[in-house]
């Protein structure tokens, strides 16, 4: 029997890490899956989709700079990608729908409880950066009942507009939004989900909110310390964290919606750490 067909469209796409992932998914699941990468134009993401699913294609991985495309084109969005305001995972449907996901929150929220076995419940939680990064996790995130949230942001307007959109989804956490000269006493968890790591950069914000409890996730990965998580430890974090959990648990989150199984990510992780870069 020919295997069904997924792939990870983006532009660039050859950095992917996802074909990798994915095979070993299928690999150890035993599922009949095949996953490629393929880069769109700029200007023709939709009918690049469009031209995949008419060709019998199953389901997509989304990347950068498409994930809000993804999320406009969809006529159905699961509640993680309708707050998100973008999605990374695309699929037709039971009645052959386009439907779009939004994996990335969930697989930041089970890298953090599964694989670090830390606790969000009744958390206080910093989240620097307001971007499309940051918005695509704050619902599952919340979904896990922080004591606190605080999003402090270089525009502060845009960390309060982010606190304004889910204020509704905040059950009994406390969510606010500021700019980066905001906070100044210690959080349980600071997750970094600026852009800044790529320049290099840390955000300016006081060493205060770093204690001796504290854990840091970069939302970025990379294969050595980035330079928020060197800040971090400097300034007496217990334990800094990088994305690549994430990575993996967004990509079996997204194998699991496609197919129904959901792959052990451990032996991936040992297997890509090395990799990664
Ligand atoms: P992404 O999809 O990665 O979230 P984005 O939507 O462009 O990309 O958002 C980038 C985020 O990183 C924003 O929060 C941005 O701050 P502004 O909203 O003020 O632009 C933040 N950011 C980018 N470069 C930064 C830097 N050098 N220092 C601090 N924050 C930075």
């Amino acid at each position: 029997m020919a295997n069904d067909i997924y792939a990870v469209v983006g532009h660039p796409i050859s950095h992917s890490k996802s074909p990798r992932i994915h095979s070993l998914f299928a690999e150890q699941t035993g599922e009949a899956v095949e996953y490629t990468a393929i880069q769109a134009p700029l200007d023709g993401f939709e009918s690049t989709v469009t031209t995949f699913f008419s060709q019998g294609g199953r389901g997509l991985n989304v990347t950068v700079p498409f994930k809000e495309q993804a999320w406009r084109m969809a006529a159905r969005r699961t509640w993680r990608a309708e707050k998100a305001g973008a999605a990374n995972t695309l699929y037709l449907d039971s009645e052959g729908v386009l439907t779009a996901d939004n994996t990335d929150g969930a697989g930041l929220v089970r890298d953090l409880r599964h694989n670090h076995q830390l606790p969000l419940a009744g958390q206080r939680i910093l989240v620097l950066g307001a971007g499309g990064a940051v918005r695509g996790v704050l619902g599952p995130l919340l979904a896990e009942r922080p004591a606190a949230v605080v999003i402090a942001n270089r525009t502060a307007a845009k960390a309060q507009a982010l606190a304004d959109l889910f204020a509704a989804d905040r059950a009994d956490t406390e969510l606010t939004g500021c700019g980066f000269d905001g906070p100044d006493s210690a959080f349980d968890l600071i997750i970094n989900g600026t852009s800044a790591s790529l320049q290099g950069d840390v955000p300016p914000i006081a060493p205060a909110v770093v204690g001796p409890d504290t854990t840091v996730y970069d939302m970025m990965y990379a294969p050595t310390l980035t330079a928020f998580n060197r800040w971090a430890l400097e300034a007496g974090a217990a334990r800094a964290l990088d994305g690549f959990g994430m990575l993996i648990e967004q990509a079996a989150e997204s194998f699991q919606a496609w197919r129904g199984v959901r792959p052990d990510t451990a032996p991936v992780m040992a297997a890509l750490r090395d990799t990664v870069g």
